[in-house]
């Protein structure tokens, strides 16, 4: 049996440390640049709101009555509910999508890592976004490098899952995101007074759909899983540990709009610097790399403020990374009856070697390309855009069709209000004939 969050606002803290990472800062901008802006970013808020938070309700909703890891949670509730085993699957879904995101998330994390030294050594002060740009491609290329950093990073995730994730992660939390967007806020008056914050507000939020091709339609779905850990039992192991008592809406609420919020400022404070400097909103995964160090390097104190901003990008990387890893491991433990240390290791282990195929994709093997590109593209599209939607419809399928109407309401909102009534339309219905739609559209059906 699982122990128990000390508090609401633990859990709160533990799902926003998965939530908030990478993808917000990281991802977020890319690939909204990548797609055209506003047109792809409201189809980002739509799936936040409309599909993912309904998501992240039935995850919790499902993790907190199963107790278990979501494997384990899925077999037995599926078992319970429908009589039917197979739920599980659900479970060894999520299971590989973790796995497979991890493997290159690290290597990401590392250049968090890279990206702390060079802040602390000057590198940004006065740079233009030529250096910046081969600072980048500098550190991309060279495989020694990245393998260095994408092991320290790895190395971290392994030593705070094997010693037990709980202690320590709400308090690293707790600062983390409020001094992140501290420091977020700090360069948005910058890109606000430095940058072309009229056009960086333009290309965010004025949409023009002619830029909404099926698949970056997927691709905005998949960005909205993602961001927000749903869709392969991350924020479900978290649920496990919900007391009873606390409310699933509130919680889900209030990190779903932080996590959303905290993309959208990184969007506003990107890509004013990026019209400012005449550089490309479709750079691909360097933007951040290249755009930040040049309001950090313009900035006074920039050398030290970036040095944190980096460290903090890392924790919060790290924080995700964890939550990432974490279902791994217990899994391990639970059901292979592996002692937890040995489990973290040989976990860690596994995702660090397929890390290489993202390593050597942006360097040895950046043109041996198939299906979607390089090695770090496919493993990107299948989890984020495929093995996360999939989790998602069935995870919402199951909490709106297969579990009966009173335990699901019993975990919701047991006089079965008006929100209850709404997750319930949107989890039977609109979910899962959106995620297909999107599915459909993106594979040609309707073109
Ligand atoms: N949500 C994290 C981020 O935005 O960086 C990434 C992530 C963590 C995705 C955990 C999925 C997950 F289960």
């Amino acid at each position: 049996m699982h122990g128990q969050w000390s508090s609401r606002l633990a859990f709160i803290l533990a799902v926003a440390g998965s939530a908030v990472g990478l993808g917000n800062i990281w991802k977020f901008p890319y690939v909204a640049g990548q797609n055209g802006g506003g047109a792809f970013v409201l189809v980002y808020l739509l799936c936040v709101f409309v599909v993912g938070l309904p998501i992240m309700m039935s995850e919790v909703l499902l993790g907190r009555r199963g107790r278990r890891n979501p494997m384990s949670t899925m077999r037995i509730l599926g078992q319970e509910e429908s009589g039917n085993r197979h739920w599980q699957l659900i479970g060894v879904g999520g299971l590989l999508a973790s796995f497979l995101i991890l493997s290159y998330y690290s290597v990401i994390g590392g250049w968090t890592l890279h990206y702390v030294v060079l802040a602390a050594r000057d590198t940004f002060i006065d740079a233009n976004a030529e250096i910046l740009q081969s600072e980048f491609n500098g550190l991309v290329s060279s495989v020694g490098n990245l393998t260095f950093w994408h092991s320290v990073f790895m190395g971290l995730t392994a030593v705070v899952v094997a010693r037990g994730v709980e202690q320590g992660l709400e308090a690293a939390v707790r600062f983390l995101v409020p001094a992140l967007v501290a420091i977020m806020v700090g360069l948005l008056v910058y890109a606000i007074t430095s940058g072309d914050f009229a056009a960086g507000l333009r290309f965010l939020f004025e949409p023009d759909f002619s830029k909404l091709t099926p698949t970056a339609l997927l691709i905005a779905m998949g960005q909205a899983f993602f961001s927000l850990s749903v869709g392969m039992g991350a924020v479900m192991a978290y649920g496990a540990y919900l007391p009873q008592e606390e409310s699933i809406i509130n919680t889900s609420i209030a990190v779903v709009s932080a996590d959303t919020a905290i993309a959208l400022l990184a969007g506003l404070v990107i890509f004013p610097i990026v019209f400012a400097n005449g550089l490309d909103p479709a750079e691909g995964p360097g933007l951040v790399f290249q755009t930040l160090p040049l309001a950090l390097g313009q900035m006074p104190g920039g050398s030290l403020v970036g040095t944190l901003f980096f460290l903090l990008l890392a924790f919060a990387g790290l924080t995700s990374a964890i939550s990432l890893l974490e279902p791994v491991v217990a899994w391990l433990v639970e059901t292979r009856g592996m002692r937890r240390g040995s489990a973290g290791l040989l976990a860690a282990f596994g995702v660090w070697l397929l890390g290489f195929f993202t390593v050597v994709s942006f360097n040895v093997a950046a043109d041996f390309k198939f299906l979607r590109g390089t090695f770090f593209d496919n493993i990107d599209f299948l989890t984020s855009n495929i093995l996360l939607p999939m989790g998602g419809f069935f995870v919402t399928v199951f909490a709106g069709w297969v579990m009966c109407p009173n335990s699901s309401a019993d975990e919701l909102d047991p006089t079965a209000g008006t929100i209850y009534k709404i997750w319930r339309v949107l989890a039977r219905f609109v979910v899962p004939v959106a995620v297909a739609l999107v599915f459909l559209n993106a594979i040609g059906v309707f073109s």
